[in-house]
């Protein structure tokens, strides 16, 4: 029988479509411009190639992010080497299709569970459901040790002083009203429980080669620093990782 296999969905595949009929079609305006005559073919072609430039160019880094994702990137067992305590309790806020959930879930060696919330915006990963990641979970062989549920980052569904842990994996980038969503993870986070952030790094040279212009939505260390500092959050510890950024920071 053929082995099933979890699918974890394409990151804005829509988007992904809409910018590359958007770059093709500055590419066709490029190549309208050589049948023109002086200085319209100058300006054509430049309105063609900018165009092409700005939309193809993230268009082909989000079709080279979603070829080459692979769940080893959220490198889980830098995660669980911050646990102390056996049986740990983890939270990851946005969740979505469960790439980091269920790759923390694999790592968990000394007992635990991993819980997991999202809105589970189709727009922002396809096929994002409450049922595709329970059955990524089933196929994973984790779905004892995890437990996912709908809710808001802006108003978590679990107890005051409930984890050792509470991830975020690309998802703190959406807010707007980052400081509620702060309050919320340092909520039902426990005393010194742990609070992991991973970020695109907008400056970094593998970022801008993977989003082209787009790179722009994301923010640099210095500007997540701060936010988990005037969050209130301390003993505040950075690892960079080429195009990401990660934070291990205590309540
Ligand atoms: C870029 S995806 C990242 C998903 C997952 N962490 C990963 O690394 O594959 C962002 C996720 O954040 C979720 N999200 C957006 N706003 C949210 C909110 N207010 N509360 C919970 N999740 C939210 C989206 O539904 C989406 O699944």
């Amino acid at each position: 029988m053929k082995e099933e296999k979890p699918n974890y969905g394409l990151y804005h595949k829509n988007l992904m479509i809409y910018l590359s009929i958007l770059g093709i079609l500055g590419i066709i305006i490029c190549i309208f411009g050589f049948f023109m005559n002086n200085i319209l073919k100058f300006i054509v072609i430049i309105v063609g190639v900018t165009i092409a430039i700005i939309f193809l160019w993230p268009a082909l880094g989000l079709i080279t992010v979603n070829l080459t994702v692979n769940n080893d990137r959220y490198q889980a067992y830098q995660i669980i080497e911050n646990l102390r305590n056996n049986e740990p309790k983890l939270l990851d806020v946005g969740c979505g299709t469960g790439r980091a959930a269920i790759s923390i879930a694999k790592n968990l060696k000394n007992g635990g569970i991993v819980c997991g919330i999202d809105i589970f915006n189709e727009h922002i990963i396809s096929n994002n459901s409450i049922h595709t990641i329970q059955k990524n979970a089933k196929i994973e062989n984790v779905d004892n040790k995890t437990e996912f549920k709908y809710g808001s980052a802006l108003d978590i569904p679990y107890n005051n002083n409930e984890f050792d842990l509470v991830n975020t994996s690309f998802v703190l980038h959406e807010f707007s009203e980052k400081e509620n969503a702060l309050n919320e993870i340092k909520r039902v986070l426990k005393q010194n429980g742990i609070f992991c952030l991973t970020e695109f790094n907008r400056f970094s040279f593998q970022s801008i080669l993977i989003n082209g212009i787009f790179s722009l939505v994301f923010k640099d260390k210095k500007y997540w620093n701060n936010v988990l500092i005037n969050n209130g959050f301390k003993e505040i510890e950075m690892l960079n990782k080429g195009p990401f950024i990660r934070y291990f920071a205590k309540k």
